[in-house]
């Protein structure tokens, strides 16, 4: 076992780097010491840890039954905010790179039968589901939307798993996918799974919410959730661990007075979009301000992202 998993970060060789569809390559990533690596389940993923500083969250979208390798996949996205440029640009089979993880947000529940939905690159949490589906042997239907045909990735991966069907839907050809005829046709014992950009997922959620609310729908977004910040009132923070008690005023977060306090804690997107600062809550009633988080999780408030969310009830206790 690696042992560096107690510290959340450890070292990886990229053993492969793929190109897997227009713009998208695919990295595998093999443990320095001969493994095995961390276990993990499908819609999990893990931080890469650029040489420039930068922390990014991908899905893994391998076989969990690996425990000698995981696969991520990356989109260039030229407009984007550096991240998978470093990753197109600068990572060759040979590397050693950081990982941290994997943690899993979107997790794969029990269910009859699973209609899953992607767009573009929220294809990778959802092959590792479409797998696992296939494995379990639970029926599955996949509605899978692109830019074109070109830029789709693991279709031919994804039409040699048994147990489900493939519905492909290159914009270019074809338009948007019928949000509206999938979420009706969803079979009655199906739980819904949906990756990809937000309008994909607004669009599922809504469908769902009106057509078929009976239906469970779990997704997982790239794009933060409009937060309005206006009525924000100064909460005090206690850090449990650490000892220390902190006002934390109106527009800073409480990660960034954390941080000021002089306590550490890891962070990437800062926009409660990829889990990294998950905190235990001991005390109090957190405010929930991130995409994470699944209903359940936030009724519990036995954890919150401190990146963005947080309190209604005046005063925290953390886990730090
Ligand atoms: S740093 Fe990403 S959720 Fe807080």
């Amino acid at each position: 076992m690696i042992t560096e998993q107690a510290t959340g970060r450890f070292s990886v060789r990229v053993q492969a780097v793929r190109a897997e569809a227009e713009g998208v390559v695919s990295l595998r990533l093999a443990p320095v010491d001969g493994g095995p690596l961390p276990e993990w389940h499908a819609g999990a993923h893990v931080d890469l840890h650029l040489p420039s500083g930068l922390i990014r969250q991908y899905s893994l979208c391998g076989d969990e039954e690996d425990r000698n390798s995981y696969r991520i996949a990356v989109l260039k996205e030229p407009e984007g905010r550096g991240g998978s440029r470093e990753v197109h640009e600068s990572i060759r089979a040979g590397d050693l790179v950081t990982i941290s993880g994997p943690r899993n947000h979107f997790k794969l529940e029990p269910a009859g039968s699973y209609a899953f939905i992607a767009g573009g690159i929220g294809i990778t949490p959802i092959l590792a589901m479409a797998r696992a589906a296939a494995r379990q042997g639970r029926p599955w239907h996949l509605s899978y939307g692109g830019r074109c045909a070109a830029s789709m990735a693991f279709v031919d991966e994804l039409t040699e798993l048994p147990g489900g069907t493939l519905t492909c839907v290159p914009q270019d050809e074809q338009g948007l996918l019928d949000i509206p005829a999938i979420v009706q046709e969803t079979p009655a014992d199906a739980a819904i799974y949906c990756c990809g950009p937000t309008g994909l997922i607004d669009a599922v959620v809504s469908c769902a919410t009106t057509l078929r609310p009976e239906l469970p729908v779990r997704f997982e977004r790239f794009s933060p959730l409009a937060i309005d910040a206006s009525g924000d009132e100064a909460l005090e923070v206690r850090l449990a661990r650490s000892e220390k008690t902190l006002v934390v005023p109106p527009r800073i977060s409480i990660l960034a007075a954390v941080r000021e306090a002089g306590v550490e804690i890891e962070s990437s997107c800062e926009e409660g979009t990829c889990g990294t600062c998950e905190t235990a809550v001991l005390e109090g009633i957190p405010e929930h301000r991130d995409s994470i988080l699944t209903a359940a999780e936030r009724e519990a408030n036995d954890v919150m992202m401190i990146c963005v969310s947080r309190c209604s009830s005046g005063r925290l206790v953390l886990d730090l």
